[in-house]
């Protein structure tokens, strides 16, 4: 499809749309007036190109055990090179039906403490949990300038640990973190002699520039690095289960690939299929998301901000705003919004014990309409209060 006879950015935001009958973030208030904005997939259909490539795929009708074809690696080997210049070679993809099973399958993979830096994606506390790792947990801290590191403090808890699961965007503060940024991480990477499982998965919805993964900062990075990536978040794929790790290092990927053994099935053989349609051919569609989703960034941004009680920080990639409710005096914040009208994610599962419960993450990766009710919705609670 033509640049030409995509959707224009305003047309992505208005368009309607269906929400499907299985989708797990609409089920949750079916029946009930509140919008939900809690779980992170779209309200964006996926690229014409993806969808025409999955018909193509059912006509044929034959859908027994599949495995990723050389034009699908090819496919993402050029996306590699041409989005982050990084010459992957073949042999280190790892492929996946999902991101969240090789959080847990590196926690296994290495044995030792982890670390991580909080509020994070919940499944990045679960894993060591659930694997039996000892989790020591860095708090990322906020200054003027938005959510950052506490070197320092990252120095102290590395030492000793075997695992560093850094997630590069974050979920949920909303960085995109910068090339100084992932130096100093990497220097520390390489003074305790960590293995770094680098979570992508939101890299090719940075709204402030281009992607840089951890493993390519240096040739002894990617040693130590399990880069995880997907077309899921980027392309509203996640249903489709496929998604992919990129190893480098081969006694690393042999270990990696122990850990998911009987345990992770393989990929979906339609996830396959928009896979490589959506690095063929989803670049257009891609640009035009990324510039729906500023433009809803910064209508989050000034409305939460004009709110009192309520404050964010800018999103410098993906769809997910990370609000800050303490000034509102609440006990829980999600729990006042959903029975106002909107489902948002309840902060208390983004770090250890109640230390975020008085924080909620917002997708903005809707209708502009239905945004902009639900930040009437907040408005309207905050002023009852
Ligand atoms: C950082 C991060 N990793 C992984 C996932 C989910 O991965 P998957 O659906 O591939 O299991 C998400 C979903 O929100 C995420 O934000």
């Amino acid at each position: 499809m033509s640049p030409t006879t995509l959707p224009t950015v305003s047309s992505l935001a208005e368009a309607s749309f269906v929400p499907p009958a299985d989708s797990v973030r609409w089920r949750r208030y079916a029946g009930r007036d509140v919008i939900p904005l809690w779980l992170a997939d779209l309200d964006f259909p996926a690229p014409p190109a993806v969808i025409a490539a999955l018909e193509a795929r059912i006509a044929n009708g034959l859908f027994g055990y599949g495995e990723p074809t050389d034009a699908l690696i090819e496919a993402l080997v050029t996306y590699c090179a041409r989005e982050y210049g990084w010459a992957i070679e073949p042999d280190w993809l790892v492929w996946l039906p999902g991101l969240v099973p090789a959080l847990y399958a590196a926690c296994r993979a290495i044995e030792g403490e982890v670390v991580t830096a909080t509020p994070v994606y919940p499944p990045f506390l679960k894993a060591p949990c659930r694997e039996r790792r000892v989790l020591r947990t860095l708090p990322l801290v906020r200054d003027e300038a938005g959510w950052g590191w506490d070197f320092a403090a990252a120095d102290a808890l590395m030492r000793g640990a075997r695992l560093f699961l850094l997630c590069h965007p974050h979920n949920p503060v909303g960085r995109a973190w910068r090339e100084d940024e992932l130096w100093q991480l990497a220097a520390l990477a390489e003074k305790h002699d960590l293995i770094v499982c680098s979570d992508e998965i939101h890299c090719d919805l940075t709204l402030t520039g281009r992607h840089r993964p951890f493993a390519t900062l240096a040739p002894e990075i990617a040693r130590r690095t399990i880069t995880l990536m997907a077309p899921s978040k980027t392309f509203n794929l996640a249903g489709l289960s496929c998604a992919y790790a990129i190893i480098p290092e081969a006694a690393l990927r042999q270990a990696f690939v122990a850990a998911l053994a009987g345990r992770v099935p393989e990929p979906n053989v339609l996830g396959l299929v928009a896979c490589e349609a959506a690095l063929r051919e989803g670049g257009a569609w891609r640009a035009q998301l990324i510039e729906t989703l500023r433009h809803h960034a910064l209508r989050v941004e000034e409305a939460v901000n004009a709110l009192p009680g309520l404050f964010t920080t800018r999103v410098e990639a993906s769809f997910l705003a990370w609000i800050d409710c303490r000034d509102l005096g609440l006990e829980h914040p999600a729990a006042f919004f959903e029975a106002a009208g909107v489902g948002l994610a309840d902060g208390a599962a983004f770090g250890p014990g109640q230390a975020f419960a008085q924080f909620v993450r917002l997708n903005f990766g809707t209708r502009r309409e239905l945004l902009d009710e639900a930040l009437a919705r907040l408005a309207a609670a905050i002023s009852r209060l």
